[in-house]
């Protein structure tokens, strides 16, 4: 029997990676924090002063990048054998790596290095088209989803969390124009799978989300 998937897409700041991170070390599964692999590249192209509208190099970035990925509860990344854990998070690297989210040839470039996650004995794949496109036949789907407002909310807090500077005007405008850009483009856009559950966070615990998702599991 092929190992199990469980795919949670959804917005920004949903609880996606909170959820999937507990989940994952729970069942002894993996975890695959798509959001980072585009972050990372988004950090290569901030790096090398890439333009975002050279998208030929933008895909040669992808295609050259080399990424090395440990941990689940902290998640450790290195790019190109530096480690850039610590610049992942930040609302500026989010944004730019929505922006080359958008373009189709990275998404393909990108698509493998995200399926070499699966591996036994299951995975936890948390991302905007883990369901719909990277992993189709996965056979536990959840959209995760919460208001604009509380996301911000959260999101503001893990930052401050941090230790990074946060003013939460920014941060809501910056969700609000990240989840515009994630659902209303061409290739793979952010929508429900079919057959996923769906989860609205909004007045839920963290481990009420949990509970939820693990009847679909058990
Ligand atoms: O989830 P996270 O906020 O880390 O993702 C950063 C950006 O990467 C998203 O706003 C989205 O544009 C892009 N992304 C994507 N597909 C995924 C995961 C992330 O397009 N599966």
């Amino acid at each position: 029997m092929k190992h199990p998937i469980l795919t949670i897409d959804g917005p920004s700041g949903a609880g996606k990676g909170t959820v999937s991170r507990v989940i994952a070390n729970q069942k002894g599964w993996h975890y695959l924090d798509s959001g980072s692999i585009y972050r990372a590249l988004a950090i290569a192209v901030l790096d090398q002063a890439v333009d975002l509208e050279n998208k030929v190099e933008i895909v040669h970035l992808a295609q050259r990048m080399v990424l090395e990925f440990s941990g689940i509860e902290v998640l450790t990344v290195k790019l190109n054998t530096v480690d850039i854990t610590a610049r992942l998070g930040t609302e500026t690297t989010g944004g730019v790596a929505s922006q080359i989210a958008v373009i189709p040839e990275v998404r393909a470039v990108l698509l493998q290095k995200q399926r070499d996650f699966s591996q036994a004995p299951g995975l936890v794949a948390d991302g905007r088209d883990m369901g719909t496109v990277v992993f189709p036949d996965a056979a536990y789907k959840v959209f995760l989803t919460a208001s604009a407002e509380k996301r911000a909310l959260r999101r503001h807090k893990q930052l401050i969390e941090k230790g990074f500077n946060a003013n939460l005007e920014q941060i809501t405008r910056g969700i609000e124009e990240r989840d515009l850009r994630d659902s209303q483009r061409a290739t793979a856009p952010l929508v429900q799978a079919e057959g996923a559950l769906y989860v609205d966070s909004t007045d839920k615990t963290v481990e009420q989300v949990i509970k939820e998702v693990l009847l679909l599991i058990l």
